[in-house]
């Protein structure tokens, strides 16, 4: 049994659900420095943050204090890394503190799960790649969307050949802005989150090289600012961008909306996808008239709609459910040997083209991307 402590409790929850219910671990710890968020399972929403996290946890469950269930619990991150029965730190803490607190997670010779962004500057990793280069510890990065169970449709049928050779992929995201009750709000500053393109389309850019297989080539980005001013960041990217070795790619991302939408399109030299996921049960954006939260079509090209491959997905396609059952698969990961779903190299990746986009929106330039990441000191 793998034993793992869960530090920062926000969607942390979602981590915790996932060691409570993977057969190959056990949940020993849970850590925070606010004390209303580490006393009882449901404190964190005792502050109205994060409901969308309570189906994850049997009711009778909220009320009881993680000590009387037998799971240690900690204020600050040194205490979980002092103590000897933990093999497993899952690091969900605001995003400028990953790099520094993830050195520490693999310095003690703890397995890492690391919320995604790895962090919000590139400099700042340098400590954290050598750290996990010198570890003989799994490093994951927790870019749940790749494990979707649309997306993994998607990526399936692509890799079956179906499609042909993929040629485009564009990526439509549509929603309401960030959660204003973050703790410090460090989430509306772009020195502590990275801003729009760091803090999400990181998601994106990660999923544009999974599905492509393939290294981005060149971007071209353009933001617009005049939404929210209590963000003190782009609120829309639009981005365009090539593969090496061919192929485009689009993505669109508004935090404008007021609705849930995202929306995939790979289109292939003999076929075409289109996958798109919702947040509830209801969606405005369809009139309510659909009960999937996931959909995958997968069809020939200038096909008609009747011949396209209609796949529906469940409630297990909703953030949630997805981000634990993504902590579940890492610690089979870690249990059977295999390489996790996304890698510390996946997750710098990610955060490199997080921020030329932000540069070339900066420059108003096409931008080429040449990943200063030294492959072989990767874990
Ligand atoms: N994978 C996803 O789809 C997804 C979804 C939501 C959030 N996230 C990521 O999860 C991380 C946390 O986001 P959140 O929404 O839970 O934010 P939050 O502000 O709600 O929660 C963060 C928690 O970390 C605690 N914390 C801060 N510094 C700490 C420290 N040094 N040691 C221990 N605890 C500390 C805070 O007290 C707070 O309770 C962010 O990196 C965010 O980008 C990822």
């Amino acid at each position: 049994m793998i034993r793992a402590a869960v530090v920062g409790l926000g969607i942390g929850l979602a981590h915790c659900a996932g060691y409570l219910k993977s057969p190959h671990a056990k949940l020993v710890a849970v850590c925070d420095p606010l004390e209303v968020r580490r006393k009882t399972v449901g404190g964190t929403f005792s502050q109205g943050s994060m409901e969308v996290l309570k189906p994850l946890f049997p009711p009778e469950l909220l009320s009881r204090r993680w000590d009387d269930l037998g799971i240690k619990t900690f204020s600050t991150l040194e205490e979980v890394l002092e103590d000897p029965s933990i093999d497993l730190v899952s690091l969900c803490t605001p995003d400028y503190t990953h790099p520094t607190l993830g050195t520490q997670v693999l310095k003690a010779g703890k397995h890492l799960y690391l919320e995604k962004p790895v962090g919000v500057r590139l400099e700042d990793c340098d400590p954290l790649l050598e750290a996990a280069y010198h570890s003989k510890q799994m490093v994951g990065v927790a870019y749940e969307f790749r494990l979707n169970p649309a997306v993994r449709k998607v990526k399936e049928t692509i890799d079956s050949g179906k499609i042909g050779r993929p040629e485009a992929f564009s990526l439509y995201h549509y929603r309401n802005s960030f959660r204003r009750d973050k703790v410090g709000k460090w989430i509306q500053k772009r020195e502590f989150s990275g801003g729009l393109l760091v803090e999400e389309t990181c998601h994106w850019f990660d999923l544009a090289r999974y599905l492509m297989g393939r290294e981005v080539e060149t971007l071209y980005c353009v933001t617009r600012d005049c939404f929210y001013p209590d963000f003190d960041f782009e609120d829309i990217a639009y981005v365009n961008g090539t593969f090496q070795g061919g192929g485009i790619l689009h993505i669109s991302h508004a935090l404008t909306g007021f609705d849930f939408s995202l929306i995939i399109q790979v289109h292939g030299t003999s076929g075409t996808i289109w996958c798109t996921l919702k947040d509830d049960q209801y969606s405005a954006l369809d009139g309510g008239e659909t009960s999937w939260y996931g959909l995958v079509a997968v069809g020939p090209l200038n096909g008609k709609p009747q011949e396209a491959e209609v796949t529906k997905f469940g409630i297990e396609a909703t953030e949630p459910e997805n981000i634990q059952n993504a902590v579940i698969h890492f610690t089979q990961s870690i249990a059977s040997h295999h390489p996790p779903a996304a890698t510390l190299e996946d997750g710098y990746r990610s955060l490199e083209l997080s921020l030329l986009a932000g540069k070339s929106a900066r420059e108003g330039k096409v931008l080429e991307y040449r990943s200063q990441i030294p492959i072989h000191k990767t874990n």
